[in-house]
Parts: C-alpha cells; sequence; structure tokens
C-alpha cells in the first residue's frame, strides 16, 4: 500500500525533461485529436509515462478509454497531436511516416490479438516477413526465423501455415514474428482475447520467460487476470492514466 501511494501521489509529473538513461518509453502531455467532421474527440488528453528497460506493463481500462490510441503513439502507427515521445532517447513525436515506418521495424514488436498472420504463408516465411522488409539477406533470415521458432517451441511446425495450427500456435508464431528483428519493446494487444484461459495462460508463461530473457513488455487487455502478470499495471480513464501501481504478484 505504501508503495501503491507512493507511486499513485507521482501520477501527473510532467516528463517535460524528457529522458533519463535506462527509459524505453518517455511521453510527456501526449494528447490525441481525432477531427470527426466538426466534431473533435480528445482520445488522450495529457498523458505522461515513463517506462524502462525490461520492464513489464499491462495497460487497462474501460473501453473508449484511449488504450488503443496510446499503443498506436507508442507503436509509431500514429503520430500525437500535441506533446512528446521519446522513444530509446530520441524524440520520434514529430518525424513523418517514413521515418516512423523506419524506427517501427526497428524498435516495435507488435502482437495482436487476431494474430494478424498471413494465411497462405507458412510458420517460417510468417517470422521471416519483418527480416525480408529490412533486407537482410536470405541465409541469414532464415536461420535467424528458425531460432526463434525454436525458441517459442514451434520446431515441429515451421512448414505449416496458420489454418494448420490451434490458436495458441498461431500466436506463437505471432509472438516469433515480433522477436525476429531483436526490438528493444514487445507491444501487446489483448494478446489472449482470442484464446481459452488455459491456452491464454501458456500464452502470459512465455510473455514471462520472454521478460526474463531481458524483453520490455506492454500489453493492453481489459481482463484483470492477464494483468496481474505484469509486474506494473497502469490504468487509462478517459484518455488519461488514473492509476500506476505494482501487480499483487510484485506486491507479495
Ligand atoms: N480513428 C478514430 N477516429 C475518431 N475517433 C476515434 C478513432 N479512434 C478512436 N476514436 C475515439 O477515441 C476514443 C478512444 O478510443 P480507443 O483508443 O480505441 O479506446 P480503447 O482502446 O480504450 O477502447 C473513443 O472515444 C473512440 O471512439
Ligand atoms: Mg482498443
Amino acid at each position: 500500500m505504501a508503495i501503491e501511494t507512493a507511486v499513485e501521489s507521482n501520477l501527473s509529473t510532467s516528463n517535460a525533461h524528457g529522458p533519463t538513461p535506462g527509459d524505453v518509453i518517455v511521453t510527456d502531455n501526449l494528447w490525441k485529436t481525432y477531427e470527426m467532421g466538426d466534431q473533435q474527440v480528445h482520445a488522450l488528453r495529457g498523458v505522461n509515462l515513463r517506462i524502462r528497460h525490461n520492464e513489464y506493463v499491462a495497460i487497462m481500462g474501460p473501453s473508449g478509454s484511449g488504450k488503443s490510441t496510446l499503443m498506436n503513439l507508442i507503436g509509431c502507427l500514429d503520430s500525437p497531436s500535441q506533446g512528446r515521445y521519446w522513444l530509446n532517447g530520441h524524440d520520434v513525436s514529430e518525424l513523418n511516416d517514413d521515418e516512423l515506418a523506419r524506427i517501427r521495424n526497428k524498435e516495435i514488436g507488435f502482437v495482436f490479438q487476431t494474430f494478424n498472420l498471413l494465411a497462405r504463408a507458412t510458420s517460417l516465411h510468417n517470422v521471416e516477413l519483418p527480416l525480408i522488409y529490412n533486407g537482410t539477406p536470405a541465409a541469414a533470415r532464415t536461420e535467424r526465423a528458425k531460432s526463434v521458432l525454436e525458441s517459442v517451441g514451434l520446431g515441429s511446425r515451421m512448414m505449416h501455415k496458420p489454418n494448420e495450427l490451434s490458436g495458441g500456435q498461431r500466436q506463437r508464431v505471432a509472438i516469433a514474428r515480433a522477436l525476429v528483428n531483436k526490438p528493444s519493446i514487445i507491444l501487446a494487444d489483448e494478446p489472449t482475447g482470442n484464446l481459452d484461459s488455459k491456452t491464454g495462460d501458456e500464452i502470459m508463461a512465455l510473455f514471462d520467460e520472454l521478460h526474463s530473457n531481458g524483453n520490455t513488455i506492454v500489453l493492453v487487455t481489459h481482463e484483470p487476470d492477464i494483468a496481474e502478470y505484469a509486474h506494473r499495471i497502469i490504468t487509462i480513464r478517459d484518455g488519461v492514466v488514473a492509476g500506476d501501481h505494482l501487480s499483487s504478484r510484485i506486491r507479495k
């Protein structure tokens, strides 16, 4: 409780002075406003966040609170309307789409609820794709993709296509694809949302392993049980950070 109170009292701290060594994600007064005809929707209204290397963070909040908008900004899929975002110490808030795409490919591994795999491609090819985009030579690419598939327990499923795999196996392929570029953050939006609870727990065990291997993980979930796998839980409400505390797993 004491720790929780200390963190809560720190909630709206400005990050205007920017990143310090070891910070992977720093946002200062991040706003995102969508223009809908003559209406404006303020999806984010001044988010200040600081996430350090090898943190394991869950972002929770009700539907419409701004979670996906925040993930899109953190993942360099979109730019803020106002405020600043430093990724690994670099200000990325004013980059153009091409520059964002390059950073995204290098720094971010995405895992989605619906897996988002190429249906007609083998596991191996799906995992090789990010390496094809960044021009890794064929032999190195195949070797790297195979080794990552083995590391997520799919060594015997390399030549299977998504419809020949279970949901849990598909999500493992997606996780291997997210890892293949050795990104500085893994961003997962409801990664267990399409899985039964046993398979979901297996996927969360894999995230635990990735975290132990030194990865920085940010996951969005509306399920409290899933959020408790993380070490820190940030709650978003009406486009602002409404809570930031250690998970009960850590407080124990
Ligand atoms: N592309 C968009 N255009 C207009 N409004 C949007 C768009 N995306 C999200 N919104 C609005 O922004 C708010 C936050 O949405 P979102 O980030 O998707 O929330 P969450 O992921 O927490 O459900 C909601 O009011 C939503 O309707
Ligand atoms: Mg959402």
